[in-house]
C-alpha cells in the first residue's frame, strides 16, 4: 500500500453506513467506500476483469460482487475470490476527521 498520496475529503461519515457501498470519485480516480464494524475501506471501484463500476454491484457479507461476470473482493483488502477476474483491487488509506472520511490518493 503506498503512503505517497495525500487524503482528499469524500464523503460525510454519515454516507458511508455500514451494509452499503458507496462509490466516489476522487480526482479522477473511482473508489468504493464500505464500512464494517465503525471503521470505513477503501479500495477501487473499477473491476479488474473488465472496465465495469463496482459500485453497481451488490453485497455478500465483506465482499463486493461485480454485476458483470460476478467476480467476488474483499470490501476490506481487496482480495479477489474467484474468477474471471484475476487480480485484486487497489487498497486505499481512510482516516476519519470529525465527521468526514478522507481517502488518501
Ligand atoms: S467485469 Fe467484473 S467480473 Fe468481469
Amino acid at each position: 500500500m503506498s503512503s505517497t498520496g495525500h487524503y482528499v475529503r469524500a464523503v460525510p461519515l454519515s454516507e458511508v453506513p455500514p451494509g452499503k457501498i458507496v462509490g466516489v470519485e476522487l480526482e479522477g480516480k473511482k473508489i468504493i467506500l464500505s464500512n464494517f464494524d465503525g471503521k470505513v475501506f477503501a479500495v477501487s471501484g473499477i473491476c479488474t476483469h473488465e472496465y465495469y463500476e463496482l459500485a453497481l454491484g451488490f453485497m455478500i457479507e465483506e465482499r463486493v460482487v461485480c454485476a458483470l461476470h460476478l467476480s467476488q473482493f474483499d470490501l476490506r483488502t481487496g482480495e479477489v475470490f474467484n474468477p474471471p477476474a484475476a487480480e485484486p483491487l487497489q487498497r486505499f488509506n481512510v482516516k476519519i476527521e470529525g465527521d468526514s472520511v478522507f481517502v488518501e490518493v
